[in-house]
């Protein structure tokens, strides 16, 4: 019967007397959480509840979110979703206040929902009900983790999840300056539709230096922010240099191992010459002496 009064209701809302109010703004609700929808009617003198019919619906696909009619719920028509998590404030209803408490909040249940209200006169308004959910504390990670040294190229990679909206993602170095190139940020939803955000910030490593990110979430504004430092520590010593360092060590070693090695030869053949020389001295001065003797005796 409801269903069929509906587009009636819709068609003389035009014509409407009552007035129907609801929140301007958007409604934020936590995800998990219980959200109030809020909506309220002006009435010009007291009535019965039996006279009262309420309709909440959404606005897009007017699917029926909750309904009251003849003094008591009217759930045959209500979209299985939102079966046990609907309810009104039963004695705020007599003061013309007609919000919705719905329990359990998920992502899906973001939209547009619109508040219908009989008494005599008809009314009815709209509100946006905007989901959040806050972010896992980032998470920095660095691709490759070790043998880093300046110069390098690194992969720097912040992480969250379990977030709604969908978050952004600022890098900042030590100075505080924001870091636009090389970013690439990247979001997956699971089936609850909540949000895992990935940043990648690809830099050429300098000693000493500082990299941050900053996830802000758009509803809930700065959630967390994890940074790295590259300190000298963690930069280890570079290969390159190390393999010079050994290349060039051994090269003395063994210079200095074959100099060695000739001096050895060197010293032992003129210690041998010496001795041949010495020798031979001794030889020629016996012989000379020999010759003097001999020129002596004869
Ligand atoms: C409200 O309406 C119901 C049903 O029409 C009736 O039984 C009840 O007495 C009424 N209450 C008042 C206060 O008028
Ligand atoms: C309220 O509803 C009752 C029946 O439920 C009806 O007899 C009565 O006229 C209604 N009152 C008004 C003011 O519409
Ligand atoms: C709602 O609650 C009733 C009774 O507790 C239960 O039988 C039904 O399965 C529930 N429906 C959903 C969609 O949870
Ligand atoms: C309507 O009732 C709800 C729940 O009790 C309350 O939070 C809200 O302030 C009420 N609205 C008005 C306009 O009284
Ligand atoms: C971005 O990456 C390119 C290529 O790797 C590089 O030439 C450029 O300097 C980088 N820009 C910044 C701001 O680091
Ligand atoms: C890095 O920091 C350390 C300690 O703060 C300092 O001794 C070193 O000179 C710095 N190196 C560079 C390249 O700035
Ligand atoms: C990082 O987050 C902490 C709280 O977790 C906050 O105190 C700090 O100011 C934040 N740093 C920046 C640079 O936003």
């Amino acid at each position: 019967m409801l269903s069929l009064l509906l587009p009636a209701l819709l068609a003389i809302q035009a014509l409407a007397a009552m007035e129907v109010r609801v929140p301007e703004q958007p409604v934020v609700a936590l995800h998990g959480s219980d959200a109030t929808l809020h909506c309220s009617f002006s009435l010009a003198k007291p009535f019965n509840l039996s006279n009262l019919t309420v309709f909440w619906q959404l606005t897009d696909t007017q699917q029926s979110v909750y309904s009251y009619s003849g003094g008591r719920d009217q759930l045959q028509y209500q979209a299985e979703r939102f079966a046990n998590r609907t309810a009104l404030f039963p004695a705020q209803l007599g003061l013309g206040n007609a919000s919705l408490l719905l329990s359990r909040v998920v992502v899906a249940d973001e939209g547009s929902y619109t508040c219908f209200v009989r008494v005599h006169d008809y009314g009815s308004a709209a509100l946006l009900l905007q989901v959040a959910a806050p972010y896992s504390k980032p998470v920095l990670t660095l691709q490759p983790k070790s043998n880093l040294r300046p110069g390098d190229e690194v992969a720097l990679t912040c992480a969250a999840y379990g977030g709604y909206p969908e978050a952004s993602v600022m890098w900042q170095n030590g100075g505080g300056q924001n870091l636009i190139d090389n970013v690439t940020t990247s979001s997956v939803a699971n089936e609850d539709g909540l949000f895992s955000m990935t940043s990648v910030l690809t830099v050429v490593l300098e000693a000493n230096s500082t990299y941050s990110c900053r996830l802000i979430n758009p509803l809930l504004g700065e959630e967390g922010n994890a940074s790295v430092t590259i300190t000298g520590q963690n930069i280890a010593f570079p290969p390159v240099a190390l393999w010079v360092t050994v290349g060039l060590a051994v090269c003395l070693l063994v210079l200095l191992v074959a100099l060695a090695a000739v001096c050895r030869r060197k010293i032992k053949e003129s210690c041998e010459e010496a001795r041949r020389e010495a020798e031979e001295a001794k030889e020629l001065e016996e012989e000379e002496s020999k010759t003097a003797m001999t020129l002596l005796s004869s």
